[in-house]
């Protein structure tokens, strides 16, 4: 480890021949030559990850075991007074492996704990310097490492992936002057729109205090007393109770910037900008109960997807885009640019693609990278700047208090996983964990003993970073601005932009979660809340607690609808990825159709999956191991009619009498019906089902009528591959799903 650091800090001068070393003082800073000088690396990349991390990387192969501090050891026995006698305080091999056991873990993080990361790199499509001096978006083709990490935001960091919730979306760009994180949600807009509401939004969503129940879950009476006695939350909520709130997987959302933002040029005209990172898999989302089973199946569902992705070669990719208004468009569209609980409508505004983002590498170590990952609103970069939103002025502060917490100390940005890829130099020292060592004696600014450096940049020297010029504040105030005061039209909108079917999901979603509510004032209080929204919600969430709602309310009534907030209306881009369950039997081992469907879906990028009794045989999963909701498609295959005739999915019993008896236990290799059930299960989470040759008599043992949209069967193989293409990319049939009436 000494060694290593040592040639860390060897590399990280070597590295950077063609700048200044990060250890020395009063060198001539590259940022100081003319552009045009060799050796200014404004127009090159930053050091690309594997070159850069590999300088951290420790490996064990062939070497002997040593201490912290590099004496060989043998750590495998305590060292005792005698045989049978206590251990001795001398054995500092013993104190050492466990001290350091005992401080393994870091507070995981207040909000977002549970999540996962992967490295890509960032590729611009052009020169914007008309918009911004970012120097990542100066020149076509110009790569900059990113990392990205995705989490839920209630449960803990060992919760399950596929709970409903806001996503995470935090994205960091290397760039080649400095880090610059979007730390985006896969949903537009925020609960709130000051900061200060912050630590009761995430009190009241947390499990209740007295008994940490429930984990992950906003099922309860502190969290919809909250939205109701804050209405701002209702637009967010929408949005998360609808198929954004259960995401198919971190590949298949968007991540939102949420706040504007300003674009700045190098004469610092500025420009507002809202922040995307479209999917280009597309869209997709589980059904509600569909993630609950997998919650508990598979905790790590999302968490899996993504790494799998990455190791097949399907690099999960995104465009960077924005949509750009003027400064004096502010209150234009009839809300607040400033207030992060509204959109701008995509037909009014459309996007602009900036580049493309494509993640490529999974991390090497999860505590290193995805734990030790510590992203900032505050990480913007020149070119880039704030809005006066408050409730990302209060971000601002709050991710950089928070971590020092976490890390213990203010040196985490050393940390490899968070170092910029370029050189630092500034006169900040000390704390626990410096891994640096500052020659610069005059650690302070303005000093002449150092003849001044480092040098405060700015606008026109150095490449600063510099805040927008036109930027000014009024009178002090603390309340909300008036401008912020309609929170029900977009929540509306919201929902009228949805298909039928997807407004029923919402609905279902309100009833599953008000239902659990003991307090009957809060169910009122969500009553009156979502009647400003729409009578029709109100009254369609009311009858499934069995009570009336309001006399409609209809200030904030409108039929407005938009476009892009429908997680089913398009289909997907691409199936990179995608799994369809084949259900087999030992008997019908040697079946040929297995292999040319397997060979068809492959080019596709789908992986069949095939499923028996036992392993072996191009097998790769039992029925004991299998479940529905582990597959996008479900294919019963030729000859397997006896697994799934109604019979034979009774309850199994080793009884020869009695009530529950069967005449002999059906199967010990997996529970009893599961074959049958995974077909059923498959159909009533609307995802294509599928059979070949006599496998088709499983639909009758299921009651699914063959005929019906995505339900294909024949002998066919590539017709029914063709099918399976098509009835993929649609991902869910909801036509299933039955309508209030
Ligand atoms: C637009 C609203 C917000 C969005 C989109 C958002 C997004 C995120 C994301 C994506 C993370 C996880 C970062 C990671 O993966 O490491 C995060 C963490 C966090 N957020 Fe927010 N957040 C929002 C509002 C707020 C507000 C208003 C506060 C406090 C004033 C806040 C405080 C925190 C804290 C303390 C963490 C943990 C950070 C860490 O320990 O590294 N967030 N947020």
């Amino acid at each position: 480890m000494v060694a290593s650091r040592f040639l860390a800090v060897l590399a990280a001068c070597g590295q950077l021949s063609y700048a200044a070393c990060p250890l020395m003082s009063g060198e001539l800073d590259s940022r100081d030559l003319p552009a045009d000088h060799p050796n200014v690396r404004r127009d090159t990349t930053a050091t690309p990850t594997d070159e850069f991390l590999a300088q951290f990387e420790v490996n064990d192969n062939d070497a002997y075991m040593t201490s912290d501090v590099g004496g060989p050891i043998s750590d495998q026995d305590s060292l005792t007074a005698g045989d049978r006698g206590p251990t001795l305080l001398e054995d500092f091999i013993f104190r050492q492996k466990i001290t350091h056991f005992d401080h393994e873990r870091v507070p995981e993080r207040a909000v977002h704990a549970r999540g996962a990361g992967a490295h890509g790199v960032f590729t611009s499509y052009g020169d914007w310097s008309n918009i911004t001096d970012a120097s990542f978006l100066k020149s076509s083709g110009k790569e900059t490492p990113v990392f990205i990490r995705y989490s839920t935001v209630a449960g803990s960091r060992g919760s399950a992936d596929t709970v409903r919730d806001v996503h995470g979306f935090a994205t960091r760009f290397y760039t080649d002057e400095g880090n610059f994180d979007i730390v985006g949600n896969n949903i537009p807009v925020f609960f709130i729109q000051d900061a200060i509401q912050f630590p009761d939004l995430i009190h009241a969503v947390k499990p209740k205090p007295d008994r940490e129940i429930p984990q992950a879950a906003t099922a309860h009476d502190s969290a919809w007393d909250f939205f109701s006695q804050q209405p701002s939350s209702l637009h967010t909520l929408f949005w998360a109770m609808s198929g954004h709130g259960t995401p198919r997987s971190f590949r298949h959302m968007d991540g939102w910037g949420v706040h504007t933002f300003r674009f700045v040029t190098a004469e610092g005209k500025t420009k507002l900008v809202k922040f995307r990172l479209k999917t280009l898999q597309g869209k997709a989302s589980l059904l509600w109960e569909e993630a609950q089973v997998v919650a508990g199946k598979n905790a790590d569902f999302h968490r899996q997807d993504l790494w799998d992705a990455i190791e097949a070669g399907n690099y999960p990719e995104y465009e960077f885009e924005v949509q750009i208004m003027e400064e004096e468009d502010q209150l234009r569209f009839g809300f607040d640019l400033l207030d992060p609980t509204k959109i701008v409508p995509e037909d009014i505004i459309p996007f602009t693609p900036l580049g493309k983002l494509t993640l490529n590498r999974n991390p090497r170590n999860y505590f290193a990278e995805t734990e030790q990952v510590m992203f900032q609103v505050g990480h913007v970069v020149r070119g880039i700047d704030f809005t006066e939103d408050p409730l990302l002025q209060g971000r601002i502060f709050s991710y950089l208090d928070t971590q020092i917490n976490r890390h213990g100390g203010p040196n985490f940005e050393q940390l490899p996983i968070n170092q910029p890829r370029v050189p630092w130099h500034n006169n900040n020292r000390d704390g626990a964990g410096q891994m640096y060592i500052p020659l610069n004696t005059a650690a302070y600014s303005p000093n002449s003993l150092n003849e001044g450096s480092p040098k405060q940049a700015n606008q026109t020297a150095g490449r600063g970073f510099f805040t927008a010029p036109n930027r000014s504040a009024g009178k002090l105030v603390r309340a909300k601005s008036s401008s912020f005061a309609d929170v029900w039209s977009q929540a509306r909108l919201f929902f009228n932009s949805l298909l039928p079917v997807e407004q029923q999901f919402v609905v279902n979603a309100m009833r599953f979660e008000t239902s659990q509510l003991t307090s009957d004032v809060v169910k009122s209080n969500v009553l009156i809340q979502l009647n400003r929204v729409s009578h029709d919600i109100a009254t369609r969430v009311a009858s499934a607690l069995g009570v009336s709602a309001p006399a409609a309310d209809p200030t904030y009534y409108h039929d407005n609808t938009t476009t892009g907030v429908s997680v089913s209306k398009d289909p997907l881009l691409k199936l990179d990825g995608l799994k369809v369950g084949y259900l087999t039997s030992n008997a019908a081992s040697g079946n040929t159709s297995t292999d040319s469907l397997k060979s068809a879906l492959a080019a596709l990028k789908v992986n069949l999956v095939v499923v028996s009794e036992t392993l072996g045989n191009g097998v790769n999963q039992t029925y004991s191991a299998s479940d529905a909701s582990q597959f996008d498609a479900i294919i019963v295959g030729d000859g397997t009619g006896a697994l799934f005739t109604t019979s034979n999915n009774l309850a199994n019993s080793n009884s020869t009498s009695g009530y529950n008896a069967t005449t002999a236990a059906l199967s010990t290799l997996y529970p009893a019906g599961r074959p049958l059930q995974i077909l059923q299960d498959g159909y009533r989470w609307g995802k294509p089902v599928g059979a070949v040759g006599t496998g088709s008599k499983a639909f009758d043992a299921a009651g699914i009528k063959t005929g019906t949209p995505g339900v294909y069967g024949g002998s066919d193989v590539s017709a029914l591959s063709s099918d399976l293409e098509a009835g993929l990319k649609q991902f869910k049939f909801l036509d299933r799903y039955p309508l209030d009436q």
